[in-house]
């Protein structure tokens, strides 16, 4: 290999490897995740079910709140609902492959909320979801 090949073969993988740090971070890249936007009512959030027909993870986005809430329909039926507020320093959480990240100090929960890496000492806040009739209850 000449000098020519190897600074060519070389920049190809720097590219290469480049391109793979950065492809969540592209939009159209990252995994899709469905938003459902609403606004509480009585301490409540109502989310019509039928959002779960497509996916079993949804974020809702209550009006003039900071945070996120992830609800997770569990293979029982069950629902999951976590506030995506990191337990550390407040920061916004984002979903990663298995749970959530904080990109402020790195801290890492898994799907159910709990804290797997720190600086972060305190599971995530769940909310109580209940069904009535074809809405899932968020008590907020
Ligand atoms: S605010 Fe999340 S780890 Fe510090």
């Amino acid at each position: 290999m000449n000098r020519k090949e190897f600074l060519r073969y070389g920049c190809n993988t720097c590219l290469m490897g480049a391109l793979a740090m950065l492809a969540p971070a592209l939009p159209g890249c990252s995994p899709a995740y469905s938003v459902f936007k609403t606004e509480a009512h009585d301490n409540q959030l109502n989310v019509p079910l039928t959002m779960f027909e497509k996916t079993n993870t949804l974020f809702v986005r209550p009006k003039g709140w900071q945070y996120d809430i992830a609800v997770h329909k569990n293979e029982d039926g069950q629902y999951l609902a976590l506030l995506l507020q990191c337990t550390h320093m407040d920061n916004q959480l984002t979903p990663s492959q298995n749970g959530y990240l904080c990109s402020l100090h790195g801290s890492r929960f898994n799907s159910q909320g709990e804290v797997l890496k720190g600086p972060a000492e305190t599971n995530l806040k769940k909310y109580t979801t209940t069904i009535n009739n074809h809405n899932l209850i968020i008590s907020i």
